[in-house]
């Protein structure tokens, strides 16, 4: 069992901003109302929730089945489509509200209606019918971070048909193990990308992952979405444009309406063995977290609110706050196809005054790294739209934290710390603006009807002021329903036996109460790390290291960094020669690092590779991670190294 780590705590506290309580959703007295519901009427809580959010085609009369526990089912027998909820009830109100106002990398900016969109939508999702897709098939979406992207989504949405957005910043390798995995036939992408003024292909690397699968691939038909002037290859028995495609289509296209349980999505997320994972969300469940934690933590006011949340669609914080929270709710959003430092560290902050931005939701890493470029940056520009600040992700550093509150938010604006997963669908633990006093890096406390704690390894509750496994004790709406195709990984990753019995979803982070009550999220109990905010596992990093032709043997650790939260530290043992050292050593790692990117993808680059003749072990050929972690830490090894094999290694580690 790993070791849990411990916290150092700061008694800095902030009490909840008033007046932004005032015109909150959540005022104190609905909030603790809210939290006593759903202690004494659990089901109601939920089942009262989900009536009074969701647009159902037909309602539900079961709440909550849990006699197949982990597999649970909600609003079992209710019926709805998630894009009507998203697109139709608003232009039923509104529809020439803005829905969408997109900014490209290069400054032009966009921007739809919800009638635009529905129009958008309809028509592409009758292309996809007129495609054959149909109801429960996989449609892979690897594009940039669009409006297309969106439409896409809403799209496969709207048939019933199972997206899975694979980040554009994947490799064809990996793009070509979750077609594989999902068993996908249709493919959705763009020519290139464009990013920190530069285009980056997309198209190129579906024709090479087509190539990777040759004779075992399941895609019968790629859409290619033109964006850029980029040339690219075009196979005319495969592909088809997007604007060939959506050309003479209806924009009427009636929404599939699929039962409660029915799959909305999968994406793939790094676990700490074997291959990424594909986690199954629900239609009904995960539309009703979305919109409540859109409510209830980003507090938001579809009437006056822009809101902008920076992740990009290929990841769950661009599902749920990009493609379907603020849409569910019918707000206002930004999205920016762009990063945060073209073309230069002020892009977000002039973003922010350009559009009027009241709510943004982001990562520490770019809050640490525009901080670090220039501190007083900010203050150039108007940010007094702002009213709501969020992050996601990691743990965001207290020095971070205060810079956000006081320089951007200047000290008006609540900071929520969401503390989530890919699996959980939406915000689990968080501050509520105006009601929850705050401490800068703790992400506060279970929002109401998450039934979050802390245990240790037979299942007791942890006490104020100790750490332990952090687990959700009940089940709720918007969890994942299962892994993609793999039941039993979905069991044993999610309720081992071995943490609390089986009973609990332990989400494989570790956490401190501290004595107010307050949660510290102190990192992963698994071989998961978190660069940038971005999940990586150890494991699939090591795999792609071990099949390059020089390597022997590699393991992957994780070293703190200033901005990135956490860096990938490689010890690599190559083959046959002698250690390689210098010149030598130097461009052997840039070969690596080459590789990486084509094995993985460039976020999965280790910063750091070191050479050794071995890798500490023990008798038993168990390599010693911990001790790696202390080398590339340059601390002193404390440990207990009498198991093992080989000590005279270690100091040959220690040198570059
Ligand atoms: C980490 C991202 C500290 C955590 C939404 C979790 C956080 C993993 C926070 C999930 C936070 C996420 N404070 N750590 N506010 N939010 N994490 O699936 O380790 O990409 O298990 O979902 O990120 O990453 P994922």
């Amino acid at each position: 069992m790993p070791e849990l780590k411990s916290v150092t705590n700061t008694k800095l506290i902030f009490a909840p901003n008033e007046k932004f309580a005032q015109q909150a959703n959540l005022t104190p007295e609905k909030y603790n109302e809210l939290n006593q519901k759903a202690i004494t009427n659990y089901a109601g809580f939920w089942g009262d929730l989900a009536q009074e959010h969701i647009s159902w085609n037909k309602s539900f009369t079961k709440i909550l089945d849990e006699s197949n526990a982990p597999f649970y089912k909600w609003f079992e027998d209710g019926k709805l489509n998630v894009s009507y909820n998203c697109l139709d009830r608003h232009v039923l109100k509104n529809p020439n509200k803005t829905a969408i106002i997109f900014e490209s990398d290069e400054g032009n900016v966009r921007k739809v209606t919800y009638k635009e969109l529905l129009d958008l939508v309809c028509r592409f999702a009758n292309g996809l019918k007129q495609l054959d897709v149909k109801k429960g098939d996989r449609v892979i979406i690897y594009m940039p971070h669009s409006i297309e992207a969106v439409v896409a989504m809403q799209a496969c949405a709207r048939i019933g048909a199972i997206h899975s957005v694979v980040f554009g910043g994947f490799s064809a390798k990996s793009l070509a193990e979750r077609i594989t995995d999902a068993n996908a036939k249709y493919l959705i992408t763009a020519d290139a990308q464009t990013r920190g003024g530069r285009n980056l292909p997309l198209k190129a690397s579906v024709d090479e992952a087509l190539k990777i699968l040759s004779l075992n691939n399941p895609i019968k038909k790629v859409i290619v979405n033109k964006r850029t002037k980029e040339e690219c290859y075009f196979n005319e028995a495969l592909d088809i444009w997007w604007h060939d495609l959506i050309k003479n289509q209806s924009d009427i296209c009636e929404a599939e309406i699929v039962d409660s349980e029915h799959p909305l999505f999968i994406l793939y997320t790094s676990g700490s063995t074997g291959t990424p994972k594909g986690v199954q969300h629900s239609s009904g469940g995960y539309l009703l977290g979305s919109i409540l934690t859109m409510q209830w933590v980003f507090d938001i006011k579809p009437e006056s609110d822009i809101f902008w949340c920076t992740a990009d669609v290929g990841w769950i914080t661009g599902h749920s706050y990009v493609c379907y929270g603020p849409l569910s709710v019918g707000a206002t959003q930004v999205i920016f196809e762009g990063i945060p430092t073209y073309p230069d560290a002020a892009r977000f902050w002039q973003m922010i005054d350009r559009h009027k931005v009241s709510i943004f939701y982001t990562a520490p890493t770019a809050i640490r790294a525009l901080l670090k470029i220039d501190a007083d940056l900010p203050k150039q520009f108007d940010l007094s739209s702002l009213r709501l600040l969020g992050t996601v992700g990691e743990p965001i550093n207290p020095e971070a934290w205060m810079w956000y509150y006081e320089v951007i938010g200047k000290k008006r604006c609540p900071i929520v710390d969401t503390w989530w997963q890919t699996e959980t669908g939406c915000h689990m633990l968080s501050p509520i603006p105006g009601v929850s006093k705050t401490k800068p890096g703790s992400c506060v406390s279970p929002i109401p009807g998450i039934m979050a704690d802390i245990i240790d390894e037979s299942g007791n509750t942890g006490k104020a002021g100790s750490d332990g496994y952090l687990v959700i004790k009940r089940p709720f709406p918007s969890q994942l329903r299962t892994i993609w195709n793999n039941p039993g990984r979905y069991v044993n990753s999610y309720f081992p036996k071995d943490i609390g019995g089986g009973k609990y979803y332990v989400a494989g982070d570790s956490a401190h109460l501290d004595n107010d009550g307050f949660f510290w999220i102190l990192g992963r109990i698994d071989d998961v790390l978190n660069v940038s905010g971005h999940r990586l596992s150890t494991m699939e990093i090591e795999s792609a290291l071990a099949l390059h032709p020089k390597v022997a043997e590699a393991a992957v650790v994780s070293k703190p960094h200033d901005i990135k939260g956490e860096s990938i530290f490689a010890f690599v043992v190559c083959r046959g020669k002698a250690r390689p050292v210098a010149a030598d050593a130097e461009n052997i790692a840039q070969e690596l690092r080459q590789w990486i990117v084509k094995e993985i993808g460039p976020i999965a680059k280790p910063d750091e590779i070191r050479f050794g003749d071995n890798l500490p072990k023990t008798r038993s050929g168990k390599i010693m991670r911990r001790l790696l972690r202390s080398i590339a830490r340059n601390e002193d090894i404390t440990q207990d190294i009498s198991t093992l094999e080989n000590p005279v290694i270690l100091e040959q580690l220690k040198s570059k």
